[in-house]
């Protein structure tokens, strides 16, 4: 059951409102109470419709219901007043709970980050001015509200009711134990991608194994040769550290579905999709990484690009999952950036998408090309006949043009709802293009904030 379903049916909490129960809309948004990078609980916005119940083993929810207290509305609620931000009224519950996270960010320091914050939020009559003037009046006022979270406290759990079976192993152990018991069981962490099938095709998954509870998968590290990412990392985790580390990665996270899904998705849960259209792994291909698949035997490494073997397939074997990804540090002379191209900016899929890597030696010669597209095959693929244009080569317009046109060999995209095969083939050549022009005297540039483009000019690069 989701939590939506036990909110609105179980406990006539009926202020969560229901829309697209597929994470698109925002209407069923409530706070959990989740781990800061600092080690200190903080407010999380989610969508409901997305959160199993047993999920949420050990933690603090906040719904629309609590933010009054006594006669007094919270900030949050007082400004979309104020800012005459609701008219049917039917988003409003969910667009204030976003709010109410944003009022304890104090990282919402620039314009496209309270766009960030309330992108998962769709309204279809008041219009977006006012609740966005709302939002501005109360982000980052860390109001004295009495809304304290409470640390999340162990989620091991077993549980089992009308012939389903959800286990939060704590430990490694633990997980083995139960694998072996039931190596039928799926896997599970944010839930983001698997709980639509719940949701949507009213799937009843007889066993799930929730990693959540295994703290390592969590960590995050780095050494001077490479980062490492655990597969439990959310995605709004993994935002906040590849911002500075990681430049090419973090342009790609930005447009990541929207903050309620960056707080539940998760690194492996992108990976382990194996989806043609995931935003990671052309990212992470092109910067090199590795996958860290563990089983009960030991550990085992394999190159990301060797880890999708199919549509929708990973080399993982039963009982194995993935434990992290190490990403190399990207070399200062290369160049690196990553793009998504989709119908609209804010919380779509990828129609075409790239990661891009070059390095050149001081002759400006290429030494490395790795690029990476989604959305032109089965599995995110390398353009290996674009590539070896490239390599031995002067990174010039000349060459990069050559490159473009061996595209064509490499990949025979196929057409769809999102883009025609000629219309995807057309933007991958572009984006290489646009790839060489953007980095021309910046090498791994971060997106700017007034950008209206995925790639940018040289020109806006040069003024931000
Ligand atoms: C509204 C919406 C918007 C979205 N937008 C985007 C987007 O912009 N870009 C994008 O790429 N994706 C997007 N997604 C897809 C999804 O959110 C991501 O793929 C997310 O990273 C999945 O992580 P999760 O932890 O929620 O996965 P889960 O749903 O928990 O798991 C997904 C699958 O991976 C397996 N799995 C998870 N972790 C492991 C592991 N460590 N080892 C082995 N198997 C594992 C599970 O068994 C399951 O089969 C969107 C989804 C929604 C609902
Ligand atoms: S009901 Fe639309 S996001 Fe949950
Ligand atoms: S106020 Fe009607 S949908 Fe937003």
């Amino acid at each position: 059951m989701t939590l939506l379903r036990y909110l609105r049916d179980r406990k006539q909490l009926t202020g969560t409102k229901e829309g697209c129960a597929e994470g698109d809309c925002g209407a069923c948004s409530v706070a959990i109470a989740e781990l800061g990078a600092d080690g200190q609980p903080v407010w999380r916005s989610v969508n409901s419709c997305l959160v199993m119940l047993p999920m949420l083993q050990g933690k603090h929810v906040l719904t629309v219901e609590a933010l009054k207290q006594g006669e007094a509305y919270h900030p949050a609620q007082v400004s979309m007043t104020k800012a005459l931000g609701s008219q049917c009224g039917y988003c409003t519950p969910g667009i204030v709970m976003s709010m109410f996270e944003a009022t304890y960010r104090k990282d919402l320091d620039a314009p496209w980050k309270l766009d960030d914050q309330l992108c998962g939020n769709l309204c279809r009559c008041t219009g977006y001015r006012p609740i966005r003037d709302a939002a501005e009046e109360v982000a980052g006022t860390c109001p004295n509200d009495g809304f304290t979270p409470a640390k999340p406290e162990s989620m091991e759990l077993a549980y089992e009711a009308h012939g389903q079976r959800f286990v939060t192993p704590g430990t490694f152990e633990a997980l083995w134990q139960e694998l072996d018991a039931h190596p039928d069981a799926r896997f599970v962490v944010g839930g983001t991608d698997l709980c639509l099938e719940v949701t949507k095709k009213f799937a009843v998954i007889p066993k799930l194994v929730s990693l959540e509870g295994l703290t390592e998968l969590k960590q995050v590290s780095e050494t001077d040769a490479f980062f490492r990412i655990g597969s439990g990392v959310s995605i709004a985790e993994l935002e906040t550290f590849s911002a500075t580390r990681l430049p090419s990665l973090h342009r790609m996270v930005r447009y990541f579905a929207a903050r309620q899904i960056k707080h539940r998705g998760t690194v492996g849960g992108n990976l382990c999709t194996a989806s043609p259209i995931g935003d990671l792994p052309p990212a992470l291909i092109s910067l090199g990484a590795t996958a860290v698949i563990r089983g009960r035997g030991g550990e085992r490494r394999v190159l990301l690009e060797q880890f999708f073997v199919g549509y929708r397939k990973t080399a993982l074997a039963t009982k194995e999952l993935l434990v992290a990804v190490e990403v190399p540090r990207p070399a200062s002379s290369a160049r690196a950036v990553c793009y998504k191209v989709s119908k609209r900016r804010e919380l779509d899929i990828s129609t075409v998408s790239a990661g891009f890597y070059v390095d050149t030696d001081g002759e400006g010669v290429v030494t490395v090309a790795r690029l990476a597209y989604g959305g032109m095959a089965a599995t995110t693929l390398r353009a290996a006949g674009a590539e070896a244009a490239l390599v031995g080569k002067a990174w010039s317009a000349q060459n990069v043009a050559l490159a473009a046109k061996a595209l064509a060999t490499d990949f025979t995209p196929l057409s769809d709802h999102r883009g025609s095969a000629a219309y995807r083939s057309l933007v991958a050549a572009n984006l290489l293009r646009g790839f060489f022009d953007e980095t021309l005297e910046v090498r791994q540039p971060p997106l700017g904030s007034q950008h209206v483009a995925t790639v940018q000019s040289a020109e806006e690069v040069r003024h931000g």
